[in-house]
């Protein structure tokens, strides 16, 4: 069964509920409110009779009785019969000859010679509705006749069909309105939904730009801004994948075509001399070497992707983690002729900087920083690394590592693409250090899987300042 028709038929049900409810409920409550006051009036009219009647009964001659009755019975709009304690008929409004010393043996006749007035409702077949009521005539607790009322209640009756009938009415056109509303409200939900299948559909089919009208903000309006926030999302995935794979077969297809130039005119000229030999093949050797670097540059990147799942969070100390690191760039820092330390203040402090984080991926990070404030400095050049354990992520503690060197900087133009991957300023020169240009995405990847950040400040020819900072404690 389809939504709309559920939507509809649940409605339609409530409705048809609703409707006889109020159809019997109302008639019921107006009906029984209506007899209750014809009882009341009736009970009491028939007390006022029975006054009039006791001093004659028993004693004074019948036709006393029947002037009561024929001339009070058309003032008080009802029948009235005044009987004997045995419920013999005394006097009557109509007079009927047949009633005349008949014997009434009504059940209201019975309760009111036990002394208690009393009224029901009956249905005749000449007459239709009436009301009797019944009062004894007491004298010294004696039952010394009864005063039998009958009036004609069809009016009162009709007047509740009526009602009822026009309840009927209204319900049914409350009912026939919010149907209608019903099923403009079920259309209102499912059409959205049938057009977020047909949508969910094309994407299957590849089809990535697919978004839905939405308005408003109910849920289903919310169904929709989350179906095209996850459909922007694959987009953007789509295409950086896409873009990441075109980068990265680039690289490699350069370093590739040297070795096979390099390659091919070894092979063809026999005559080489040797020094013209051993300079190419040297060139296939640092090519290859490239590839080397791109490939574990690659792998690193994908694996910090994926990092979610591989990371190995730990408390450790990020100072103690830096020294070890700058000890590790010593040799490469000499021979550069650039000096390389920790920042003095750090050293002998011994109190450490806790960092809750990977420790192999966060070597990689900050070896991938003093790398670059290496190769990007100049002979002569000062690297410093450092540590400080009294920063903030998000009003939660911090420590952070920055690399400061006194190199080339960098222009402020180029700073926001610095961790896009392959981005590289100077081509020549990053490919002499060996460099692929996914070094900073690698390092920002890093910082993104432990919640930290990494920024950067640079003036040019003045020097670079790049600062990884990492939560102290588990986030919560
Ligand atoms: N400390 C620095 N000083 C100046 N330029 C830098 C520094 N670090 C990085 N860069 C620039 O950012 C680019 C991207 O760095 P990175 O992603 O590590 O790639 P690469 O493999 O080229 O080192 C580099 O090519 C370089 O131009
Ligand atoms: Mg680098």
């Amino acid at each position: 069964m389809t939504l709309r028709r559920k939507l509809f038929l649940t409605i339609a049900l409530i409705i048809l509920g609703l409707m006889a409810a109020t159809y019997w409920l109302g008639g019921q409550a107006l009906q029984s409110r209506l007899l209750k006051e014809a009882e009341i009036g009736l009970l009491s009219r028939g007390s006022i009779i029975a006054n009039m009647a006791r001093p004659f009964l028993g004693t004074a001659p019948a036709s006393e009785l029947d002037r009561i009755a024929q001339n009070h019975g058309p003032q008080i709009g009802a029948r009235i019969l005044i009987l004997d304690p045995q419920g013999r008929v005394l006097a009557d409004t109509f007079a009927e000859p047949e009633l005349e010393g008949a014997t009434l043996e009504h059940r209201e006749v019975q309760v009111a010679q036990t002394g208690t007035a009393t009224t029901g409702v009956r249905f005749l077949p000449d007459d239709g509705w009436v009301m009797y009521a019944t009062v004894p005539v007491l004298s010294q607790k004696q039952v010394k006749g009864i005063v039998f009322l009958s009036e004609d209640i069809n009016d009162t009756l009709g007047a509740v069909s009526a009602f009822r009938r026009q309840l009927l009415g209204i319900a049914a056109l409350a009912g026939l309105i919010a149907a209608v509303l019903s099923l403009f409200m079920a259309q209102g939900i499912v059409r959205p939904l049938q057009l977020l299948t047909a949508k969910i559909n094309d994407l299957k089919q590849g089809l990535l730009d697919e978004r839905v009208p939405v308005r408003g903000n109910d849920e289903v309006a919310q169904l929709g801004r989350a179906f095209n926030d996850m459909s922007a999302e694959i987009q953007r995935q789509d295409q950086s994948r896409r873009q990441f794979i075109a980068d990265a077969s680039h690289e490699i297809r350069t370093p590739l075509a040297t070795i096979q130039v390099l390659a091919e005119a070894l092979e063809a000229d026999e005559e080489m001399p040797r020094s013209k030999q051993s300079q190419f093949l040297q060139g296939i050797v640092s090519e290859t070497d490239r590839l080397g670097h791109l490939v574990a540059d690659l792998m690193a990147l994908a694996e910090a992707d994926d990092a979610a799942l591989m990371a190995a969070p730990e408390n450790l100390d990020l100072a103690a983690l830096a020294h070890e690191e700058v000890e590790r760039f010593q040799p490469l820092a000499a021979n550069l002729e650039i000096e390389l330390t920790l920042d003095p203040s750090n050293q002998g402090q011994g109190q450490g900087a806790p960092a809750y984080a990977d420790p192999v991926l966060i070597r990689r990070a900050l070896g991938n920083l003093i790398q670059n404030a290496l190769t990007y400095t100049e002979r002569g050049g000062k690297v410093v690394v450092l540590i400080r354990e009294d920063e903030e992520l998000d009003q939660r503690p911090a420590a952070s590592v920055s690399v400061i060197d006194t190199g080339i900087g960098i222009l402020e133009k180029d700073i926001p693409h610095l961790f896009e991957r392959f981005f590289r300023i100077d081509k020549s020169r990053s490919r002499a250090s060996g460099g692929t240009g996914l070094g900073l995405a690698i390092v920002k990847e890093i910082a993104d899987l432990h919640h930290g950040k990494v920024t950067v400040a640079s003036e040019p020819g003045k020097g670079t300042t790049f600062t990884l900072t990492l939560p102290s404690s588990p986030q919560v």
